[in-house]
């Protein structure tokens, strides 16, 4: 059981009564007078204010922030790199002609008076008024921080994927069932917009009758960050740093890793490179090529592809088809990025992966749920599409940024990245889904805005780690099975969390942590 301390919020709601007439008589606690006494419509009291931090303000975390701190009180940020963070404020207080743009100009208003912080930690330790956590770092320590803000009793919305393992899942899934109180959101937005609600209406009425396959796509990590690349590092005597005449893939690749190493690179002023690398066990010397944006392809930090578009793709058939664990997965992919294993190993593989590979698909195999059949979903990245089914129309093209395609009885669905532009075909079955009835509450705000509002006991979440959490493990699942290696199947029992017919696989259900950042 977590060990939950009383938190502003918690103290607002459980001392209302009492606080009311004390506020009147020792108006020591002013922010708890209801906003109907102070003031008239449209005025918001500091009591219905949400009293937010965001940890990771980098290129999403001050977007979360910007969307937030529009309508509730940012008291802290904390960032391994404040100058990157100053930066990301700054790239939002002028519009492209100049003209200064209002929430950013609000955003850098709230942004200035937080408290900062470069240690969760510490901040979680001093600033005792922060009611609720953004955070949005690289994937590899959303867990430890969530784990520690979640355990301080705050609300918390973690960037998807949520998780960097299978273990980190269920321990986060966990702690939010044992914590009914806290509001707890993935940055999935996708789940809150209204294309992803009328897929779950539409499938779940029946208007594909059956639907026993599934294919989901995405073209990244293409053009987005590097993937499939080896690690920096200085040329040795066993291998020259120039091409010479051999031209080999490994040559090139080994004469990329050089290149990347020569070039001196000091660490930014002010970052804290040891608490970015977290609970990375080993010390991963600093370097540009991670920090910001494309740690996203190292397996140190990042879970590839699937885990940063999984979230905003497997999201609807998983919800739609009411998903849970897969009893089978396997995956094929391009080979990895490697580095050498050092000290050179006499036997044995000599090197190991550091980077995902370039284009990976991965194969589910989900079972029957009460009278709903077993499903098959197939997942491609790198820009890979999936085989065209019969029914979609030869004159409709797959949008290759990234999709869905449920394969049903009656029908097929396609629809984009975050559930938007949906499609039915054929005609029939696209008649069928006019006459659907919107059952689904849709969600009016955003979806940062939807999190804000649960934490002040208006609503729920969206995107609730007891749905999150389960849709992560299916998504690092898929890497699991990478990792594992091609052509092999995984034979998965959700109960014990076990993969049961290779034992070796299991390993990669976790990963080893620095000390003291254990999840
Ligand atoms: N929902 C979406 O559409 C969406 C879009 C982009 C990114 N994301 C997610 O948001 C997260 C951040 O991605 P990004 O693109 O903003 O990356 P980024 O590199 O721009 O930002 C990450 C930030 O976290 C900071 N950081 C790293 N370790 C830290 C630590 N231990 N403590 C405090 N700060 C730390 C970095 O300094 C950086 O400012 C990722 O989980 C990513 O998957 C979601």
């Amino acid at each position: 059981m977590a060990d939950k301390k009383v938190t502003r919020r918690d103290f607002v709601e459980n001392t209302t009564k009492a606080a009311l007439a004390a506020a009147f008589v020792a108006p020591k606690f002013p922010s708890i007078v209801p906003r109907h006494v102070l003031g008239g419509p449209g005025f918001q009291a500091p009591s219905d204010t949400l009293n937010f931090a965001v940890v990771g303000f980098g290129g999403m975390g001050s977007g979360n922030a910007n969307v937030l701190a529009q309508v509730e009180n940012m008291v802290a940020v904390c960032d391994v790199d404040l100058a990157f963070a100053d930066s990301n404020v700054a790239s939002k207080e002028k519009n492209r002609d100049g003209s200064p743009n209002a929430p950013g100009v609000k955003l850098r208003e709230q942004f200035n008076k937080a408290k900062k912080y470069t240690d969760f930690r510490e901040m979680l330790d001093k600033s005792k008024d922060i009611d609720a956590v953004i955070i949005a770092t690289a994937d590899h320590n959303h867990a430890v921080i969530a784990k520690a803000a979640m355990q301080a009793g705050k609300h918390v919305y973690v960037q998807k994927p949520l998780t960097y393992s299978v273990h980190e899942a269920r321990v986060l899934g966990k702690l939010a069932k044992d914590n009914p109180k806290l509001a707890t959101q993935m940055g999935n937005q996708g789940h809150s917009r209204d294309g992803t609600r009328s897929i779950v209406e539409w499938v779940q009425a029946g208007v594909l009758g059956d639907v026993k396959e599934v294919h989901v796509w995405t073209n990244r990590p293409v053009g987005y960050w590097p993937q499939a690349v080896s690690r920096p590092r200085q040329p040795n005597a066993n291998v020259p740093a120039g091409f010479g005449k051999n031209f080999s893939q490994g040559a090139i690749n080994n004469v990329t890793a050089y290149q990347l190493a020569t070039a001196q690179y000091s660490m930014p002023d002010g970052l804290r490179w040891d608490l970015y690398l977290g609970g990375v066990p080993e010390d991963v010397p600093y370097h540009p090529i991670y920090h910001p944006f494309n740690w996203r392809g190292w397996t140190d930090f990042g879970v590839g592809a699937l885990g940063d578009m999984g979230a905003h793709l497997i999201d609807q058939p998983y919800w739609a088809l009411g998903l849970t664990q897969p009893t089978a997965i396997e995956a094929s992919a391009s080979p990895w990025g490697t580095e050498p294993i050092v000290p050179r190993p006499t036997s044995g593989p000599t090197t190991k992966p550091c980077t995902y590979p370039m284009a990976t698909t991965v194969t589910y195999d989900f079972p029957a749920r009460g009278n709903k059949p077993a499903v098959r979903m197939y997942w491609y990245d790198g820009g890979i599409l999936p085989p065209r089914p019969a029914m979609l129309p030869d004159n409709v093209q797959m949008n290759p940024d990234g999709g869905v395609l449920f394969v049903g009885t009656k029908g097929v669905l396609m629809h984009e990245t975050y559930g938007d532009n949906p499609k039915i075909y054929p005609e029939s079955a696209a008649q069928a889904a006019t006459k659907v009835a919107k059952s689904i509450v849709r969600i009016d705000t955003s979806h940062e805005v939807n999190w804000a509002n649960a934490a002040k006991g208006k609503g729920t979440t969206s995107s609730p780690f007891e749905y999150a959490a389960n849709l992560t493990e299916t998504m690092c699942l898929g890497i699991v099975a990478l990792k594992t290696g091609v052509g092999r199947k995984l034979v998965y029992d959700a109960a014990s969390m076990t993969v049961t017919n290779i034992p070796e696989a299991n390993q990669y259900l976790t990963r080893n942590y620095r000390k003291g950042w254990e999840v």
